[in-house]
């Protein structure tokens, strides 16, 4: 199947969206715009490209930043001491009508993409993610995910991973 991504807009229908993860649904349904009327968040929505009103993912982008000591020694040892910038993907969902059909990773595959774009104009030493659960976690695993050593749920893909 062929999918369009593009920042959320009002055309989609969120309300029956249903990824398994009631919190994720909420948000979609309820604050993704407020969150990026109020630049907290970028959305980027997934539709079939036969039905652009169907939402079949998304996923959001933040500026965040790390403590350096949250790192794994192998990155933390080549930065310096204070908190260091990173992208966040906050959410990333898929709906259950079009799960295990390769949706999430074109999902990671295009965050990565734009955050490689980003990169040029605004540093960041790499990606951070938030599994939900380690079903979760193992999902990010797949792409080269690393957890952190602060807390098996947050994830890291360094820089030299989606920029090369
Ligand atoms: C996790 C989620 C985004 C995966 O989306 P998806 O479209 O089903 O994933 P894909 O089909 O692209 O799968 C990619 C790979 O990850 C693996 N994978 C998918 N879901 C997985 C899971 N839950 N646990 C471990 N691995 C998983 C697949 O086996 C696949 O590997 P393969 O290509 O070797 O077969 C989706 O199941 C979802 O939205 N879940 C509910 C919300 C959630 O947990 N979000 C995660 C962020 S908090």
């Amino acid at each position: 199947m062929i999918f369009s991504i593009r920042p959320l807009d009002k055309t989609v229908d969120t309300a029956s969206f249903n990824c398994g993860q009631p919190v994720l649904d909420e948000y979609i349904r309820r604050y993704a715009s407020q969150d990026i009327k109020r630049n907290v968040a970028r959305v980027f929505i997934a539709t079939p490209e036969h039905d652009n009103a169907q939402l079949a993912g998304f996923y959001t982008l933040s500026a965040g930043s790390v403590s350096c000591a949250d790192l794994p020694p192998s990155l933390s040892k080549t930065l310096p001491r204070y908190p260091v910038p990173v992208a966040l993907i906050g959410r990333l969902a898929v709906d259950t009508r079009f799960q295990r059909k390769g949706l999430g990773s074109i999902l990671v595959a295009d965050a990565c993409q734009k955050v490689a774009k980003a990169s040029i104009s605004l540093a960041m030493v790499g990606i951070v993610v938030h599994a939900k659960d380690t079903t979760a976690a193992g999902f990010y695993r797949h792409f080269g995910f690393k957890p952190l050593p602060g807390g098996p749920d947050w994830l890291l893909l360094p820089a030299t991973a989606f920029r090369a």
